[in-house]
Parts: structure tokens; C-alpha cells; sequence
């Protein structure tokens, strides 16, 4: 492709991209949530204490000399500092993880006291400042010995482990929580840990380069992770709907990764391999919950290596949610012809070659510094209104890494969350049932990718510092100043991004 022809089609997009009206809070329902996440391997360090036990992550992070979540950002012992903080800072709700190993370390079995009573006295504080909890039941942190004991995800007993474990959420924390998500980026977990080689709970190199797709059992294995994840997603919801709903009146939904999609030329076979990106990126997971069973075109490009529903897993999967999460950062160009050797290939691994379908990242470098894309998240939005029956949806995370995130002049971060609003709003108003916005994250946080050094943060923290120290970012006043509506983004702000990204392209 020549390099002109790049251009004019960025600019397509670009022209192409909704207008957005200048907006505050308030033009937003008000029982819309908007909130930040961390999540508990991320943030509350403590990692050995009180009776918590590893979980594959814990077990991934100390392979390697490189750093770890051991200590974090000492959440554990810094909960009420920081909810004071998020008090501060206007949240009205906060999303966290619940670690299975401290609530029952080992992964099954006796409860530990101290893992309970933590949980709960985080509950109460934020629900003393008028924080609305979102808890997400799992976050990557299996307990090693069910790796090690069944290979996690990928045996069918995962089910009953994990609805062993949600039971005892529901039971001891569903008073004072209304919305439980059952897995984080459900669709990550089985593609990435189980087939692209970031495997938690292993101390093989990651990305593995030496995976060759068409043979290895991996492409198997994260199919057959999904299918399970989705079974035992089902079951915590039927145990919800069965023992707890009536009483504790809450909401439980899944989670994916949501990524927008845009074909990267206008030919007939990108536009079509855009179609299939978005069966395998969206349709895999979600055409089950909603449908009942896997999108055709899934079916027949795997044959044998999709696992089958049976009738009545298939009652229970479908409909086996209140709500949507969706964890979203960017928006990828398909195409359908193999890429040259200048773009980022590491996310163009095996479930990729399934997909038959190559993604080039917007980003000057693959993760990092994405370009703010937000009629992506417009796109992703309309596009489950459409094909999913119109979900309830909660944006679960979205956000943004800086190179220079060691200033407290995020100004990048500011424009992108204003976008990023602006683009949930849009979509609002064309009918799209989202319910909730959480920024990634509420503090620099121990990242699955790239440790300490890639942060997301509202709040800086500084990991040189004995104390942690807990720095607001310009983002974290403007975040309050938009949610106390004394912040008016203006349209001038939304085109000022756009016409930046449209500039930063200059191929
Ligand atoms: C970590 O560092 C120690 C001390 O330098 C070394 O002995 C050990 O082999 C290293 N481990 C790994 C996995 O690199
Ligand atoms: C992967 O395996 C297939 C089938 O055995 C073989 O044809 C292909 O050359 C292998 N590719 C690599 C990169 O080793
Ligand atoms: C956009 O460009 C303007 C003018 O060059 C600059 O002041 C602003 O910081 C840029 N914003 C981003 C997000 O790069
Ligand atoms: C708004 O919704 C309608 C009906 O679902 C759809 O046809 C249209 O494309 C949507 N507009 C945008 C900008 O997404
Ligand atoms: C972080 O903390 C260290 C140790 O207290 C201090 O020397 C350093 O200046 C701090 N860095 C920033 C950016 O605040
Ligand atoms: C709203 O938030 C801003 C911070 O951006 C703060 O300066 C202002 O005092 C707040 N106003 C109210 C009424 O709380």
C-alpha cells in the first residue's frame, strides 16, 4: 500500500467521527456511575500477610527478576487514606477486585478471618462516603494450586471451585454490594493466558515466540479456557439469581476486552476481515450470553477445536447476565493481508491467525501512548446496541499511559477522558443503555504489562517512596471538577483532539 493512501483514509475516519457536543455531567442520566478501578493484585500488596497464599500471578511476577505486586501500592493497609481520597475527588463509585487467596487462601476450603474482615471494612468505608462498591470476582489471580492441581481455566472443575467461591462473596459482602462483575476481560484471559503465553501460574517466557500456532495445543486451549469461563460465569450468575437476588438486590454481569475496529483500507476484503474481527473479538464471548451458542462463522473456522454447548449449558449461559463490562482502550485497523514488517506484531499471534484477520495499532508504539480514538468507543458501543440486543453496559476500564507520567501535568490524559466521556454520551443519545464509566485506574498501579513503569493513574504514586506517596494528577482535579459540574467540556476541547490525531499521522 503506498503511504498516501494511509493518509486519506486516517482522514476518512477522522471527518467521518461524530461530532460531539460540548457536555457536563449533567447531560448524563443521574443515576449514571462514573468511578475509577484498581484491581486487588495491582493495588493492595500485603502479598504474604494475614494468611493470603499466591495466585498465578503472584507466581508469573516472581519468575523473572523484574518487579512484582508484592508490596504494590499497600492498598491493604492504605484502603482508608485512599478512599478518602476517592471521597475527595467526587468518585461515586470505585471499582476493585476481591483476591481469592486472601479470601480462601489455597483456592478452596476454610475462609481466612482476616481476608473477610478486610473486605468488609473496605465495603463499609466506601459506603460511608457514599461510594458505590463494583466488585470484580476475579482479576487474573487463580490460586496456584488449582493451576497446579487441573491447569485452571482449562478444566471443567474451575466451575465448581469458582462458584464455591462467588458463594461466599455473595453471602458475606452482598448487603452492601450491588454490582458484581464474574471476570475481568474474560476474552483476554482465555486468549492471552491461555494461548498467546502470557501464562500466569507458568515460568515460560512470554510472549512465547516459539508457539507455532497451527500445531500447538494452545489455539485449543483457549477455546476450551473461554468455554469454561463462560460456564462458570453462568453458574456464579444462576447462584446469584437462585440464593441472593430477591434479597440482596443487586446486578451481575461478564466482562471482555471491547476494542473498536476500523478496516485499514477501504478494499472489500478489509472491510470483510474487520466483519470477522469483530465476530472473533466480541461475538465469541458475547453470542453465547445473549444467543445461546457460538457465532456460526466461529464454528466453522474451528471445527473440532471449539468446544460444544450442551442443551442445557446453553439455557444456562444465555441471558445469564444484568449487565455488560467492557474494558476498552483503543481502537485497532484489520486488514486482511499479512502486515510489513515496520508494524508492532505482538498482538498478531495465534488467535489472530484463527481470526485470519491482522491488526495494526493507532499507537506511536504498540501499548503505549495510544491515540486517543474515541468514535472507536462510539463504534463498540452502537455496535452491541445493534448485534446484542442492547445490552445495559458499564465501561469498566478505560485510560490512558503516559511516557512522562512522572509529571503531574497529565494533559494528554485530561483530553483523552474528555473524549473518551464525550464518545460514552454520543452513544447515549442514540440509544446505547450504558449505565456507568470507571476510569483505568484510580492510581499508578503494578501493571500486568510493562510492572511499574506503564501507570494509568489519576493519582500518581511514588514507588521510591517508603510512605507511597499519593500525588493528585491534573486529571484527578479535573475529574472532580467534571463530576461536581463545575467543569463544561466544550466541543473546541473534543476538536482539538481530533485535529491532533489526525496530525500525529504522517506516514
Ligand atoms: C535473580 O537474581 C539473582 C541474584 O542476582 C540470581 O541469582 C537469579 O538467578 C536471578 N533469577 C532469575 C530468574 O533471573
Ligand atoms: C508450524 O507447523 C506446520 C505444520 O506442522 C508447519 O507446516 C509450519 O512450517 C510450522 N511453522 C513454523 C514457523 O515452525
Ligand atoms: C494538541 O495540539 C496543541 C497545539 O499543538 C497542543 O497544545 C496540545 O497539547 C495537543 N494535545 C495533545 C493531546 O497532544
Ligand atoms: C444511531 O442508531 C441508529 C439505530 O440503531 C443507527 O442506524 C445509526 O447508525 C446510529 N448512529 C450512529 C452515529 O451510530
Ligand atoms: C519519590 O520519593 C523519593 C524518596 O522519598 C524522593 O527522593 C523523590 O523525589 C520522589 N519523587 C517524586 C517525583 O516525587
Ligand atoms: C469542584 O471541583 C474543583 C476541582 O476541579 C474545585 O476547585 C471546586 O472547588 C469544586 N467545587 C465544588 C462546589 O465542590
Amino acid at each position: 500500500m503506498k503511504p498516501f493512501t494511509l493518509v486519506s483514509i486516517i482522514l476518512v475516519i477522522v471527518l467521518a467521527a461524530s461530532y460531539i457536543d460540548a457536555f457536563t455531567r449533567n447531560n448524563f442520566p443521574k443515576d449514571f456511575l462514573f468511578g475509577a478501578g484498581t484491581s486487588a493484585y495491582q493495588w493492595e500488596g500485603a502479598s504474604d500477610e494475614d494468611g493470603r497464599t499466591i495466585s498465578g500471578w503472584d507466581f508469573l511476577s516472581h519468575c523473572s527478576n523484574g518487579s512484582n505486586g508484592d508490596i504494590a501500592c499497600d492498598g491493604y493497609h492504605k484502603y482508608k487514606e485512599d478512599v478518602k481520597l476517592m471521597a475527595e475527588m467526587g468518585l461515586e463509585a470505585f471499582r476493585f477486585s476481591i483476591s481469592w487467596t486472601r479470601l480462601i487462601p489455597n483456592g478452596r476450603g476454610p475462609i481466612n478471618p482476616k481476608g473477610l474482615l478486610f473486605y468488609k471494612n473496605l465495603i463499609k468505608e466506601l459506603r460511608s462516603h457514599g461510594i458505590e462498591p463494583h466488585v470484580t470476582l476475579y482479576h487474573y489471580d487463580l490460586p496456584q494450586p488449582l493451576e497446579d492441581e487441573y491447569g485452571g481455566w482449562i478444566n471443567r472443575r474451575i466451575i465448581e471451585d469458582f462458584t464455591a467461591f462467588v458463594d461466599v462473596c455473595f453471602r458475606e459482602f452482598g448487603e452492601d454490594v450491588k454490582l458484581w462483575t464474574t471476570i475481568n476481560e474474560a476474552t483476554i484471559l482465555a486468549f492471552g493466558s491461555y494461548g498467546e503465553g502470557i501464562t500466569m501460574g507458568h515460568c515460560t517466557p512470554t510472549p512465547s515466540k516459539s508457539i507455532n500456532c497451527s500445531t500447538a495445543d494452545s489455539s485449543t486451549k483457549t477455546y476450551l479456557a473461554g468455554h469454561n469461563i463462560l460456564l462458570a460465569h453462568a453458574s456464579a450468575s444462576e447462584l446469584y439469581k437462585l440464593k441472593y437476588k430477591s434479597k440482596q438486590r443487586g446486578s451481575i454481569g461478564f466482562s471482555i476486552y471491547a476494542v473498536g475496529l476500523s478496516p485499514y483500507t477501504n478494499s472489500m476484503e478489509d472491510e470483510i476481515a474487520t466483519q470477522r474481527a469483530n465476530t472473533f473479538f466480541h461475538g465469541w464471548m458475547l453470542k453465547p450470553l445473549v444467543f445461546g451458542d457460538y457465532p456460526d462463522e466461529i464454528k466453522s473456522a474451528m471445527g473440532s477445536r471449539l468446544p460444544v454447548f450442551s442443551e442445557e449449558e446453553a439455557k444456562k449461559v444465555k441471558g445469564s447476565y444484568d449487565f455488560i463490562g467492557i474494558i476498552h482502550y483503543t481502537t485497532l485497523f484489520v486488514t486482511n493481508r499479512p502486515l510489513p514488517s515496520i508494524y508492532p506484531t505482538n498482538i498478531n499471534k495465534c488467535f489472530f491467525k484463527d481470526m485470519d484477520a491482522y491488526m495494526i495499532t493507532t499507537g506511536k508504539s504498540s501499548f503505549i501512548e495510544l491515540e486517543a480514538t474515541p468514535w472507536g468507543l462510539e463504534g463498540v458501543l452502537e455496535y452491541l446496541k445493534q448485534n446484542f440486543n442492547n445490552p445495559p453496559i458499564y465501561i469498566l476500564e478505560n485510560g490512558v499511559s503516559l511516557k512522562q507520567d512522572s509529571s503531574l501535568q497529565d494533559t494528554p490524559r485530561v483530553e483523552y477522558i474528555e473524549g473518551y466521556i464525550g464518545a460514552v454520551l454520543n452513544a447515549i443519545k442514540n440509544g446505547s443503555d450504558t449505565r456507568g464509566y470507571f476510569v483505568w485506574s484510580l492510581m499508578d498501579l503494578y501493571e500486568l504489562f510493562g510492572g511499574y513503569m506503564q501507570t494509568y493513574g489519576l493519582y500518581f504514586v511514588n514507588f521510591s517512596d517508603p510512605g507511597l506517596k499519593r500525588s493528585p494528577r491534573l486529571s484527578a482535579s479535573w475529574y472532580t471538577g467534571f463530576l461536581n459540574g463545575s467543569i463544561d467540556v466544550t466541543s473546541q476541547d473534543i476538536t482539538q483532539l481530533q485535529s491532533n490525531f489526525s496530525g500525529s499521522y504522517s506516514l
